[in-house]
């Protein structure tokens, strides 16, 4: 076992305030739709739409962090081993078999997280933004003529924004799940707050390369 640096500072302050943004982002949404009380409607609307421009921004620094540092890459799927990561998860990890992928600083994902990150980036994150903007612009955005955004029925707009609501937080509810299946089962949150984790000792850890071990 080595202690490495996985989670550099940014990543994790990107991690832990996106999480608390759709977190809250859920219960005023929820709140907007009627199905839970805790601010009133108006302040739930309010702070809907604060929270969700915070969320914006965000994006854009993490869009650009993970271009800029090419971290982007660690999300790549791949079909080496995927296989084997699903068997280890369904069947494996009950039986107390070992890990079939080894975490590195340059190598965070198992093959079944970066699928599974990139389908939350690439189509549910899209669906809640998009809908999102829709609900918020629906009069004004068709106003020059070229989009007409109110031919679009508002309830099917909220439909789709609430399916992208049910599912994030379905991905967030076994996104929490998983997290408790690493080396022990508080390693993983464990590195995503302090930034290092103890991990098994590979021949990727002993190249040359040094530049994901640095801390920022
Ligand atoms: C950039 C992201 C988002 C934008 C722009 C956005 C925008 C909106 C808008 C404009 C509304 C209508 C209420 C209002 O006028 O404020 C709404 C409702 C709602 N939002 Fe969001 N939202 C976003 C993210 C989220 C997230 C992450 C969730 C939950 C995980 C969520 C859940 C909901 C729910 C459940 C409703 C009620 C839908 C209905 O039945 O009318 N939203 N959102």
């Amino acid at each position: 076992m080595q202690r490495v640096y996985v989670y550099k500072k940014f990543e994790r302050f990107w991690h832990w305030s996106q999480a608390l943004l759709i977190f809250f982002l859920a219960l005023t949404g929820f709140e907007v739709n009627d199905s839970i009380h805790l601010f009133g409607f108006e302040k739930a609307v309010l702070y809907h739409r604060v929270a969700s421009w915070l969320l914006l921004g965000l994006i854009v620094f993490s869009v650009f962090w993970h271009v800029t540092t090419g971290e982007w890459r660690q999300y790549i799927p791949t079909f080496s081993k995927l296989s084997a990561q699903i068997k280890y998860y369904t069947y494996g990890m009950f039986k107390g078999e070992p890990h079939p992928t080894h975490k590195t600083a340059r190598k965070k994902l198992n093959p079944l997280q970066a699928v599974t990150y990139l389908g939350f980036k690439l189509v549910m994150a899209p669906l809640i933004i998009v809908t999102g903007l829709l609900y918020m612009f629906h009069r004004s955005i068709d106003a020059n003529n070229m989009v007409i955004v109110s031919d679009i029925p508002l309830e099917l707009v909220a439909y789709l924004h609430t399916l992208g609501a049910y599912l994030i937080l379905l991905f967030a509810i076994i996104h929490i799940y998983m997290t408790t299946t690493g080396i022990t089962p508080l390693s993983n949150l464990k590195a995503m707050l302090t930034g290092y984790e103890d991990l098994e000792e590979t021949s990727d850890d002993n190249s040359n390369d040094t530049t994901n071990n640095t801390i920022i």
